[in-house]
């Protein structure tokens, strides 16, 4: 790439950042939704549509519509096209919203990341918690893909859920694929585990409010994982590399399985090599938001800051490690993530 292409790729970096944060605005306060529920507005419509003030969307909409997130009719009314809308409106896995929030959260946290590069050390989970919420793109991935994508890719375990399991989420945070296994598979017992207080409680409120009788959540340290009561199927979404002791903690959901269990492990797809994540596209995101959180709250707890960009080749190792002889990996619904099946 030669000085002048660069400069433009810097340029649209900038561009990209900013609007990630407009983004984020956007989707917070509505104004992505009413756009496309309702059509082309003027920015008095989407204002009053959304219940915003017009001069604040005004400027919004000239930073989408020069940032070619809107587009401009002739009339002069703001439009978002539908397949526009796909990746920025409504409850669905492709709406970007929730990523951008989760960006700039990232951002809040970025002085004591920042601090770490000088003098070491951690930030720990609790620095994040007290920004709200952080899982709110995880519960869109959930819903659109848990069932059919992520168990559905499994041979046998959606048979196996149905007829009644006993089913242990590790690392659930805010309950909410837990949830929705309990409401999928009623016969089946659902137990959801995290070290998070306050997420536990979310996913505590979320069952309460679903009316499920079969899902229950516990605080406690993964670590501690007890052998008994044993699990037909243990989970682990996108919550291994985060582990203070992923190994152990491995070793600990091997012991934790009955005769003929299986673990299903969701976790980031990467090769562990920078050189070979070089034509991946969603590499440096996944590789900023470790340097952001997985790294820092897994140093802050005295782990091993593995972080989530690990690779397939560790993971298999320590699996391997752990007991688990014969790994099947299995594409994701989404490029992001990649499924480990682990069976006893
Ligand atoms: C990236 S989040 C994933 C949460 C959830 N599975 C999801 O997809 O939304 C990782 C989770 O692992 C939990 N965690 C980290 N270390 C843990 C430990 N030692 N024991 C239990 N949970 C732990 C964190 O509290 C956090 O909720």
């Amino acid at each position: 790439m030669d000085t002048a292409a660069f400069g433009a790729r810097m340029r649209d970096l900038l561009t990209g950042h900013a609007l990630t944060t407009l983004i984020g605005i956007g989707h917070r306060t509505g104004l992505f939704d009413a756009a496309a529920a309702q059509g082309p507005a003027t920015s008095s419509e989407l204002a009053d549509r959304a219940g915003l003030d017009e001069r604040y969307v005004r400027e919004w909409l000239g930073a989408m519509t020069t940032g070619g997130l809107f587009e401009l009719a002739d009339d002069g009314r703001f439009v978002l096209p539908e397949s526009h809308a796909v990746f920025l409106a409504g409850a669905r896995a492709s709406n970007i919203g929730p990523s951008a929030g989760l960006l700039q959260r990232l951002d809040a946290v970025s002085p004591q990341v920042e601090r770490c590069l000088v003098d070491g050390g951690g930030v720990p989970y609790a620095a994040y918690a007290a920004l709200g919420p952080m899982g709110e793109h995880w519960r869109h991935i959930y819903d659109d893909h848990l069932v059919s994508g992520f168990l559905g890719a499994v041979d046998g375990l959606d048979a196996r859920l149905r007829a009644g399991a006993r089913v242990l989420d590790l690392g659930c945070g805010s309950g909410h694929a837990a949830n929705l296994m309990g409401r999928e598979y009623p016969r089946s017992e659902i137990t959801g585990l995290d070290l998070a207080p306050e997420a536990i409680a979310q996913a505590e409120a979320e069952r309460a409010a679903m009316g499920l009788s079969n899902v229950a959540f516990v605080v406690a340290d993964a670590a501690d994982l007890a052998p008994e009561p044993a699990h037909d199927v243990i989970t682990a979404f996108d919550a291994v590399h985060d582990q203070q002791d992923p190994a152990g903690v491995l070793r600990r959901i091997r012991a934790a399985l009955a005769p003929g269990g299986v673990f299903v492990m969701v976790d980031v797809n990467s090769t562990g090599s920078i050189a070979d994540d070089l034509g991946d596209p969603n590499a440096a995101v996944l590789y900023a938001i470790s340097l952001l959180f997985c790294v820092p709250t897994s140093l802050a707890a005295g782990g091993t800051g593995l972080g989530a960009m690990w690779g397939r080749e560790a993971a298999l190792a320590m699996l391997a490690d752990a007991g688990f002889d014969d790994v099947e990996v299995l594409p994701a619904p989404r490029p992001q993530n990649v499924v480990y099946v682990g069976r006893i």
